[in-house]
């Protein structure tokens, strides 16, 4: 979880140094703006302090907006740096992750559908076939490297987010534009897949959140 800043009692602004200042809560692009349509620039150095910035302001803005990830064009810096909360079974015990300059390869062939949600498509859900399996190689926040295979839902998010680096939104990688519906009906999808689910004993999707 993010540190929070400590805040004085007595609130004197000019005697807090910059580097330790208030995180901002960014204002989020949606489709249409042309920095969701850009191929972003490689980070020159994850320690440059404005990155560091960028990344904490980037995890604020995130949690505010209720979102699973956020990539930077997202909040209009064309970089190639994106923040995301991991799978994970309990929500509670989430921390973010940072990929700088991340690069992702299929793994096999597999193809499976899944719905995504995107902050820059707000109120919307669509159906989106993606890798099943992929590997990721990135650098995080300390410059450490990240290589690693990873899967299912998981690999899905960080293909979401990837794809915004080279100005791609969830709607372009779309099969069937019939199942692009509004977040608020989809109880009626949840309805219809139980109902599929009691006749096939089918594996269920769940819901995703904006990424
Ligand atoms: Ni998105």
């Amino acid at each position: 979880m993010l540190a929070r800043q400590h805040i004085p009692d007595t609130l004197d602004l000019h005697a807090i140094p910059r580097h330790i200042s208030a995180m901002s809560i960014l204002k989020i692009a949606r489709m249409g703006h042309p920095v969701l349509r850009e191929v972003a620039d490689e980070v020159a150095d994850p320690n440059d302090p404005e990155v560091q910035r960028l990344i904490d302001n980037m995890i604020e803005t995130m949690y505010d907006a209720q979102g699973q990830g956020l990539a930077a064009p997202q909040v209009y810096e064309s970089v190639r740096l994106v923040v995301y909360l991991p799978p994970s079974e309990d929500d509670d015990e989430r921390d973010p992750r940072i990929l700088i300059n991340p690069v992702i390869t299929a793994i096999g062939e597999e193809i499976i559908p899944g719905w995504e949600g995107c902050l820059s498509v707000p109120g919307l859900r669509g159906m989106v076939p993606r890798h099943n399996y992929i590997h990721l190689t990135a650098l995080d926040d300390n410059g450490d490297a990240i290589d690693e295979d990873i899967s299912g839902h998981h690999a899905r998010v960080v293909q979401h987010e990837c794809d915004h680096l080279d100005g791609v939104l969830y709607t372009q990688r779309m099969s069937n534009m019939a199942s692009l519906i509004f977040e608020s009906e989809m109880p009626h999808i949840f309805a219809a897949h139980q109902a599929e689910e009691e006749a096939s004993d089918t594996a269920s999707e769940e819901e995703e959140a904006d990424a």
